[in-house]
């Protein structure tokens, strides 16, 4: 996979990377950030010449947001509405939208198929979603970690809060909402369980951890076991 332009480092490397890789090749699009919180991805991607819609019940979260977009000079391509990710086909028109991220808030939402669906509904036909959730393989391997033994093993299979999901799940979900899956990847796959101290220290460490996390983001087992699964998936 190609070194992203647009990253927040290790953690998102792999993400921005699908990201630049669908957008590099429409041009100025239409994103819809569901979920999009303060603008992590939002203002970036307004930054790179997009226009993007945010939805997000938070008003706290959408009053940074706004004041990053001012910072940075591009409040004038963010749109923000407070709301449900259910209700996006009542602030975007169906059918239009080039990609729709949803990203860490299937984990939150009272029923993701219903957002999912809401999702589809607003992506154009040929235009993508872009789903990231926390892996329950991670939440398993993560209890284990910190000697939380009886809980890992709840974590196997039991229903957590916020929500875990694995690939099958995942996909599932996906497809029941008229979208195909077309790419999966694993993001932060080593990000998380290196110790900060020596990205910190080591000189081109991070550089090199990115490059890392970009050559193991789509290959299996190392895919499966990252912090977070994703998905881009087309209408
Ligand atoms: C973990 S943050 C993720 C923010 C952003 N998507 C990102 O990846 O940086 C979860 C976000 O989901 C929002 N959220 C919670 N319930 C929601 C819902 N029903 N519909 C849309 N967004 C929701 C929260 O307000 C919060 O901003």
């Amino acid at each position: 996979m190609p070194r992203s332009r647009t990253h927040a480092g290790p953690r998102y490397a792999v993400v921005w990377a699908v990201l630049n890789a669908e957008l590099d090749r429409r041009g100025p699009a239409h994103v819809v950030d569901a979920g999009g919180g303060t603008g992590g991805f939002a203002v970036p991607l307004a930054q790179a010449g997009h226009r993007v819609t945010v939805v997000d019940p938070s008003p706290d979260a959408l009053a940074a947001l706004a004041r990053r977009a001012a910072e940075r000079g591009v409040a004038d391509r963010i749109t923000a509405h407070q709301g449900d990710a259910d209700d996006l086909p009542g602030f975007i028109e169906p059918g239009t939208a080039d990609v729709v991220l949803c990203h860490s808030v299937l984990e939150v939402v009272d029923d993701p198929a219903r957002t999912l669906a809401a999702v589809a509904g607003v992506l154009r036909t040929g235009g993508c979603a872009s789903v990231l959730v926390a892996n329950r393989v991670a939440a398993v391997v993560a209890r284990a970690l910190s000697g939380h033994f009886a809980s890992a093993q709840e974590a196997l299979s039991g229903d957590l809060e916020p929500r875990r999901y694995d690939l099958d799940a995942l996909s599932t979900l996906v497809t029941k909402a008229g979208l195909v899956p077309e790419r999966w990847h694993g993001v932060r796959v080593l990000a998380d369980l290196v110790p900060g101290a020596v990205v910190d220290v080591e000189p081109d460490a991070e550089e090199a951890l990115v490059a890392l996390e970009l050559a193991l983001a789509e290959r299996p087992p190392y895919r499966d076991i990252a912090t977070q699964l994703h998905v881009l998936a087309r209408r």
